[in-house]
C-alpha cells in the first residue's frame, strides 16, 4: 500500500505518519518511510538515531548521483535516470523500516533545476509504481512531490486536520489539488479532537464517506514529543486508535 499524508503545518501529519509506519512495521510489513516535508521531522519522530539522521542527505541534494545518473553535464541528459539499484543506498534501515528524505522540489522552472527534479521524480516513480513494499510519505500541504504520473501509484492520500477553520480550509484545498492530480482515494483524518463540539464541527465539514477517522487529543502523544528519543517509536508516541485506522486503510486499498 502506498499512502501520502498531507495537511496544514502542526495538525499532526508527522505524528500520524510515524504511527502508521510503526503499526505497519509491527505487523511485519516492509515499509519505506518517506519524509517529503521541507520541515523534516519524520525521522526524529520515528525515533531513528539522531547521529544517523544528521548525516542523511535529502535525495534532491545528491548532486554526484544526479550528475552520474542524468548523463553528466551539458544540455542532453536523461529525463528518466535509472534509480532502482541505488535506492537503498540512501536510507536509514531500522528493522523493516527504510527511512529516506526527499528534500524540496526545486522551484524556478528553469533548466538549472531540471536534473535534480527529474532525479527526485524518478525516485518517487520507482517507490510508488515499482516497489512492492508499503510506502508512507509525509508531505506538506503543497503536495508538490506528486505529479499526474506518480499519483497513479498512490492508493490513498490522507489529509490530516484539526478542528479549526484554518486547518479545515487547508484540508479542502489539498482535497482539490489531489483530485486534480487524479489521486484515487482522498480521505480526511480529524486529529486532536477533545470535545463533542469539535467532533460535530468536523462532521459538519466532511461527509461520512470522506472521513477516515477521528483521533482524540492524547496527552501522552504530546508529552512524548518533548522527549529526546532514540529507538523506534513506542506505544506512547503513537496516536490512539491507529490499528483501527490501519485496518480501515488496508480494507479500502486492497
Ligand atoms: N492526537 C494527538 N494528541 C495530542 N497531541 C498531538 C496529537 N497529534 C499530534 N500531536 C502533537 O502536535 C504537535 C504537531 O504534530 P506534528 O505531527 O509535528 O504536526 P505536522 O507534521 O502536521 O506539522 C506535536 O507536538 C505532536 O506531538
Ligand atoms: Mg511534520
Amino acid at each position: 500500500m502506498k499512502v501520502a499524508v498531507s495537511g496544514k503545518g502542526g495538525v499532526g501529519k508527522t505524528t500520524f505518519s510515524a504511527s502508521l509506519i510503526h503499526a505497519l512495521a509491527k505487523r511485519g510489513f516492509n515499509v519505506y518511510a518517506v519524509d517529503a516535508d521541507p520541515d523534516t521531522s519524520l525521522g526524529a519522530t520515528l525515533g531513528l538515531p539522531l547521529e544517523e539522521l544528521s548525516v542523511l542527505r535529502p535525495i534532491i541534494e545528491m548532486k554526484e548521483i544526479v550528475e552520474e545518473r542524468s548523463g553528466g553535464g551539458g544540455a542532453f541528459f536523461s529525463l528518466n535516470p535509472k534509480v532502482d539499484d541505488i535506492l537503498d543506498d540512501f536510507v536509514i534501515k531500522h528493522g523493516n523500516i527504510k527511512f529516506m528524505r526527499m528534500g524540496a522540489v526545486k522551484q524556478g522552472g528553469t533548466a538549472c533545476y531540471c536534473k535534480e527534479n527529474s532525479f527526485l521524480y524518478a525516485v518517487l516513480n520507482e517507490l510508488l509504481l515499482d516497489k512492492k513494499d508499503a510506502v508512507i510519505m509525509d508531505m506538506s500541504a503543497g503536495i508538490e512531490h506528486l505529479t499526474r504520473g506518480t499519483s497513479r501509484g498512490v492508493d490513498m492520500i490522507i489529509i490530516v486536520t484539526e478542528p479549526t477553520r484554518v486547518s479545515v480550509q487547508t484540508a479542502k484545498v489539498v482535497q482539490n489539488l489531489a483530485s486534480e492530480l487524479g489521486v484515487r482515494r482522498i480521505k480526511i483524518l480529524a486529529n486532536k479532537i477533545r470535545t463533542d463540539k469539535e467532533r460535530d464541527f468536523i462532521k459538519s465539514q466532511f461527509s461520512e464517506e470522506e472521513l477516515l477517522g477521528i483521533v482524540p487529543f492524547d496527552e501522552a502523544v504530546l508529552e512524548n514529543s518533548m522527549e529526546e528519543k532514540s529507538g523506534l517509536l513506542g506505544e506512547f508516541g503513537v496516536v490512539p486508535g491507529i490499528d483501527e485506522v490501519l485496518e480501515k486503510v488496508l480494507r479500502e486499498v486492497s
